[in-house]
């Protein structure tokens, strides 16, 4: 069964064509007065607009039409020619009905699912991850999950930035550091690199910390920017590290193992899981003959030293850079091995589409990126898509930086977040008699929901400002709002079955009773609506709306003190919103716990 809205927009399609006129006309849409109707048709004004017809004679007969309509309690005219519907409370007990028993909760399958990849969080060896990387990981692992709910085949890639410039300067400074590491890397690289050189184990990098790394990258990127016998030794060691000069490989190797064991560990926390992990890196070999086919397609060019292709156009509004493909010191750069992912993803996991969730300030990059691999054929048009996003701001309206100025340490953010959960929910007298290990599963799972609900309640092209306050309160269009609702109907749910008090068919009359299942029925239109513009925020809305729907119901409708039919209609109604609202979380990273 489908959602009502679809239902009558069908319904309304075949009214406007029987007319003689384009059935696009009777699209359906939530009414915008919801006093009045539940729905509402506005194409007779369109329609009369060409038919040269007053529109309240158009909409007289659409309403004719419809009228007869089982699910229609009424169809009225109004204004110049609006069509209201007021659905019937037969309909909307079937509608209630049937979500209560779809394990999908009333979500549609896709007819025509894709392969999809989504290219997500990005993060780097060495370099801290900032807020454009948590918006990434949020944005990006709610795409990922949409996707696949809906039907699409999908893999969610991390795409380890770990073969850039960063780790020439951060091999420079180890070095620079500890002569014991200089030593061995020279040693190292004295000899050829030999063909099982991944086999090969180099205990003198063992000892290198993740801290080591924390604490040497600031100082080398920021020295880096002013002395440039620096970057240029950095810059040579990075090119030297791609053609696998065996020292700094084999450091380079461990520096990648540490970071993304701990990274992965970090992520996890936040709920953000990879189905894949590959690394900047592993497209290195694929390199050389990219470049070559570029060169036979006449594409690069010698450009001071570097090999360039130019995707500029003639009706461009801005100038737009060339892609680099080879620097002057015969090293990848980003957009490099960006391309060289696009033709290893072509060929290994075919996509039909693939989404890069990556911050708005790199839409150049992606365009240049895009257009190159149009030109070398390794790209349809429309395939590759960029889904950008604004920044999380400080109070001072700039991206966010730690109270010491610096970048925000993802773990950091989780722990400060689920510190004030804690209090939160001590202030709010919530799972205090619980035991302190499950307090604490709770206020992990309350800080979570706070990050990613903040985050993903907003367009994600809009930047906002990370307010922990009011992010974590439980009043307001917050995470842990939404958790509190859902924990209440489990654990309505769980005294109903303390009581055997049971579920049963759904008759609804109370007009709480009516918007809560109209809001039950909106799930789809809001899937769909992410889906197609990758905008979770419309999931955000709909779990919003539909705990506020449940809370009015709540409080209008007695459930377990009302007789026997009439409770086991409303605890059907109770199951079918817990089912809807959980996974609507889901989808958006974001886990319920069984109580607070
Ligand atoms: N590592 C990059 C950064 O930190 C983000 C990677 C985004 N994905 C991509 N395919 N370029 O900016």
């Amino acid at each position: 069964m489908s959602d009502l809205k679809r239902g009558l927009s069908e319904a309304a399609f075949a009214a406007f064509e029987a007319l003689g006129l384009p059935g696009e006309l009777g699209r359906v849409t939530a009414s915008d007065r919801p006093d009045l109707a539940d729905f509402q048709v506005n194409g007779a004004l369109p329609a009369a607009k060409r038919a040269g017809r007053p529109p309240r004679e158009i909409a007289g007969q659409v309403a004719e039409r419809l009228a007869p309509d089982p699910r229609l309690a009424a169809v009225e005219i109004a204004g110049p020619g609006f069509i209201n519907l007021r659905v019937s409370d037969a309909a909307l007990s079937a509608r209630a009905q049937a979500i209560a028993a779809d394990p999908r909760a009333g979500a549609e399958r896709l007819a025509r699912p894709r392969r999809v990849i989504v290219d997500y969080a990005g993060p780097n060896v060495a370099k801290e991850m900032h807020v454009g990387h948590l918006r990434s990981s949020i944005i990006g692992e709610a795409l990922k999950r949409l996707y696949r709910f809906r039907g699409d085949e999908v893999w969610g890639d991390a795409h380890f930035g770990d073969w850039g410039f960063q780790m020439g300067l951060l091999i420079g400074a180890l070095a620079d550091e500890d002569p014991a590491i200089a030593r061995a890397v020279e040693e190292l690289n004295a000899g050829r690199a030999p063909n099982d050189i991944d086999s090969l184990e180099a205990p003198a990098f063992q000892a290198v910390t993740l801290e080591q790394v924390d604490r040497l990258y600031p100082e080398a990127a920021a020295r880096a920017k002013s002395d440039e016998a620096y970057r240029d030794r950095a810059r040579r060691i990075t090119a030297e590290l791609q053609a696998k000069r065996p020292g700094y490989y084999l450091l380079w190797r461990h520096l990648a193992r540490v970071t993304r064991a701990a990274l992965e560990r970090d992520f996890h926390a936040l709920g953000v899981d990879f189905d894949l992990w590959k690394g900047e890196s592993d497209v290195d070999p694929l390199i050389p003959a990219m470049v070559g086919e570029l060169e036979e397609k006449g594409l690069l060019v010698e450009d001071q030293g570097a090999r360039i292709v130019r995707v500029a156009r003639e009706d461009d509004k801005r100038e737009l850079p060339p892609l680099i493909v080879v620097s002057s010191e015969g090293s990848a750069m980003y957009g490099t091995t960006d391309l060289a992912t696009i033709l290893d993803r072509a060929r290994s996991v075919r996509p039909d589409l693939v989404i890069y969730c990556v911050d708005q300030r790199q839409a150049d990059h992606f365009e240049i990126v895009f257009r190159a691999a149009e030109l070398a054929g390794y790209a349809r048009p429309g395939q590759l898509v960029h889904v950008g996003f604004g920044t999380m701001n400080g109070t001072d309206g700039k991206p966010f930086k730690t109270r010491a100025g610096g970048v925000l340490k993802l773990v950091d953010l989780i722990g400060m977040t689920r510190d004030r959960a804690r209090e939160r929910l001590h202030e709010a007298g919530l799972g205090e008699d619980l035991p302190e290990a499950e307090f604490d599963d709770i206020a992990g799972k309350v800080a979570v929901a706070a990050v990613k609900f903040a985050d993903l309640a907003n367009f994600r092209g809009t930047s906002y400002v990370f307010d922990i306050d009011r992010f974590t309160a439980f009043e307001g269009k917050t995470g842990p709002y939404l958790l509190y609702q859902a924990v209440r109907v489990k654990s309505l749910l769980r005294k109903a079955a303390e009581e055997q008090a049971e579920a049963g068919p759904v008759m609804v009359a109370d007009p709480a009773e009516r918007d809560l299942v109209l809001s039950l029925d909106a799930f789809e239109t809001a899937l769909a609506e992410a889906y197609e513009r990758y905008a979770p925020n419309a999931i955000a809305e709909h779990a919003w709306r539909l705990a506020q729907a449940f809370s009015k119901f709540y409080a209008a409708c007695p459930i377990l003190q009302a007789e026997p039919a009439v409770r086991a209609s409303r605890l059907t109604l109770a199951q079918a919103t817990l089912s809807q609202l959980e996974l609507a979380l889901s989808l958006l990273g974001i886990v319920v716990p069984e109580r607070m």
